[in-house]
């Protein structure tokens, strides 16, 4: 297989789209021209219908967990605690941040289990000055309860911080509504822009807990907030301006089929996935319960019996699509399949025949076939 030719079906960075990659090819301009300003504004107000909000956005040039690490670090300070939520890896990560700077009280869950709601409720302090959740759980394909733990982070007056990096433009994800004093997400998600850019909504509540001079200093929320809302608008470092290009030409992209049409359609993707699991036997990853749902971004799959990982995805990489594994403990046990952004009904049905060849070559399944159809059912609605 040519090793450019390479389909990217893994939960981000995601497949870019000609016009946003040539956007990004367009000549340097200055940082601190009215040029910027303009694309910065744009994004920024677009970002807020992605991100259903009328909060204040800041993008900063970093991965997403650059955007976790400012909204923890900005809100407890070098001594503040925090109670983070955990049911997979990035869910840990907020744990990890946390006591970076202070000290993070977690409520875990086993990797893939959904939360209970009382036992965060029961788990929430005197002083805790923030609650942190992942909405999309990307380790393990699940969505969390995101409006329900909003309600508890409100009665203790905590700051609510979400990590939306897997989910917002992919899954229903309502910021206002459901209390979300700071979302994240990341720009190699749904957005389907190359990796590099942590954006970042911040709610007034949130803005007057942020402890000056005291989180990191790249990631100094309230100097991003600033800057942003400078004329013309500024970032307080020197951002990856071919980022901001991109950037913009996806937002208008995915504008132009309707934000709510490419959420319904990441929808219809990741159901046709789940149908052709289903289809071959093969079982998903998360438990269900009334807190949990199956993620639209990225499916968990357990890798079948009678087959490797290694053989499972090195056969995939073969014929040149990209397939993600498991992370830490579900190494060897989990295979996703990402369905964010730009991604096509084309796209899965050569990632499930594909599939199919493979499983039937090992001699999982008695002929391939069943996946497709089940997830072109789906599909054709
Ligand atoms: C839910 C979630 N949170 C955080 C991260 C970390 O983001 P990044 O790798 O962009 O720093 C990821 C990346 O996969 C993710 O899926």
């Amino acid at each position: 297989m040519d090793a450019e030719d390479t389909l990217l079906m893994i939960p981000g960075p995601v497949k870019v789209a000609p016009r946003v990659l040539r956007a990004m090819s367009r000549p340097m301009i200055s940082h601190r021209s009215a040029e910027f300003g303009k694309i910065y504004d744009d994004c920024r107000s677009l970002l807020q219908e992605f991100f259903q909000t009328q909060n204040e956005i800041v993008i900063m040039s970093g991965s997403g967990t650059c955007g976790m690490d400012a909204a923890v670090g900005g809100v407890i300070g070098k001594d503040g605690a925090i109670l983070t939520i955990s049911n997979g890896k990035f869910g840990d990560r907020f744990t990890e941040i946390g006591n970076r700077y202070g000290k993070a009280v977690p409520v875990s869950f086993d990797w893939g289990t959904p939360y209970d709601p009382e036992r965060i409720e029961a788990a929430v302090f005197e002083g805790c000055r923030a609650v942190t959740m992942v909405h999309n759980e990307t380790s393990v394909g699940m969505v969390n309860p995101a409006r329900e733990i909003g309600k508890i982070a409100r009665k203790s007056n905590s700051v609510f911080i979400v990590d939306g990096i897997s989910s917002i433009g992919g899954n229903e994800f309502l910021t206002d509504e459901w209390g979300i004093d700071i979302a994240v997400t990341g720009s190699q998600k749904c957005l389907a822009v190359p990796p590099g850019l942590a954006i970042v909504s911040v709610s007034k509540k949130a803005e007057s807990a942020l402890v000056p001079n005291s989180g990191g200093f790249y990631t100094d929320l309230l100097a991003h907030l600033k800057s942003a809302r400078k004329s013309p608008t500024q970032t307080p470092f020197t951002p990856a301006v071919p980022l901001f290009y991109a950037l913009q030409e996806a937002l208008h992209m995915a504008k132009e089929e309707g934000f709510d049409v490419r959420r319904a359609r990441t929808t219809r993707l990741a159901e046709s996935v789940r149908a052709a699991a289903r289809a071959l036997n093969i079982e998903l990853f998360p438990v269900q319960s009334r807190y949990s749902q199956y993620s639209n971004t990225v499916t968990a799959m357990k890798i079948p019996q009678g087959i490797t990982d290694d053989k499972l995805r090195g056969g995939m990489k073969k014929q040149g699509i990209v397939v993600s594994g498991g992370q830490e403990a579900l190494k060897g046990k989990i295979f996703r399949i990402g369905t964010m952004g730009v991604c096509s009904e084309g796209d899965i049905l050569r990632t499930i025949q594909t599939l199919e060849l493979i499983l039937t070559r090992e001699g999982v399944i008695e002929r391939p076939g069943a996946g497709v159809e089940a997830a072109g059912k789906v599909l054709l609605g």
